[in-house]
């Protein structure tokens, strides 16, 4: 049996992962916060294992991958995030250091320390992957866009607002994809959700978690045909510009 951890898998997208990565016959190991409070459905599935994990916290990080002890871990989806403000409809970011080094802690360091702490893990593990969930906001594409392009929200300059948020998603970008170059036989790929409804994205989104969790999973059981490596893909796998 293979088996995917997934961090922010208390709600969400995360959540959403847990519940097909199951369904497809993985054994989960859920993380994240309050993992007591993980839906019953997920947390009785005799398949899932939760790990309590503060991604801000460096003793937590390293408590995360000595509860696994030595088991080996076939895909790592580094999915939990944060945003920069109370919602998508207000441009009201954060504006402190702590803030926003927040931000970035928990959406681009933690993600790549969490890899590094997972090494010994992943390498035991016969599939060699890890994901980052990142956005389309992170994209110097995008960034690019804004002001130019009618993009559904790109065109008022949203993500230059939200910099600290499409900053670390950048940030993150780069983190996993240098440790790629660091560890070649370690496949990394960067997956854009698309707009969901979450606590991140709003009512207002277009997509459910579950229909992106649905693609997102079939994009990581056949990564081989469907994922490439080393490059940002959205939901569907159409290959985004970085
Ligand atoms: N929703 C969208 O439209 C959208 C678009 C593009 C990318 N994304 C990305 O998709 C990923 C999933 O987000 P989502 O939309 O599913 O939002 P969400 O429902 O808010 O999920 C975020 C998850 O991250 C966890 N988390 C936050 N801070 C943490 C910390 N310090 N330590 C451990 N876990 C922490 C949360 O845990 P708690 O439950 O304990 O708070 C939650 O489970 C994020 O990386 C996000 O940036 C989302």
């Amino acid at each position: 049996m293979k088996t995917v951890l997934i961090t922010g898998a208390r709600s969400g997208l995360g959540l959403a992962l847990a519940r097909t990565f199951l369904a497809r016959g993985w054994r989960v190991v859920a993380a994240g916060r309050q993992m007591d409070t993980l839906p019953d459905d997920v947390r009785n599935n005799p398949n899932t294992t939760t790990i309590e994990l503060e991604l801000t916290d460096d003793a937590s990080l390293r408590a995360c991958a000595a509860a696994l002890h030595d088991a080996p871990v076939d895909v790592l989806i580094n999915n939990a995030g944060v945003y920069d403000s109370t919602s998508v409809d207000s441009d009201e970011v954060v504006t402190t250091v702590g803030d926003i080094s927040r931000v970035f802690a928990v959406n681009a360091i933690a993600p790549r320390l969490l890899a590094e702490t997972l090494l010994p893990n992943l390498q035991k593990g016969g599939e060699h992957v890890v994901v980052g969930i990142s956005s389309g906001m992170g994209t110097f594409a995008q960034l690019r866009g804004c002001g130019l392009e009618p993009t559904s929200r790109g065109c008022d300059g949203y993500e230059a607002v939200h910099w600290a948020y499409s900053a670390s998603k950048t940030a993150l970008n780069y983190a996993l994809l240098a440790f790629g170059v660091l560890h070649p036989e370690i496949k990394i790929s960067l997956i854009n959700p698309g707009w969901m409804q979450t606590s991140i994205g709003g009512k207002d989104a277009p997509l459910s978690p579950t229909e992106c969790a649905e693609h997102i999973t079939n994009l990581i059981i056949d990564h081989a045909t469907k994922l490439p490596a080393g490059t940002l893909v959205d939901h569907l796998g159409n290959t985004m510009e970085l």
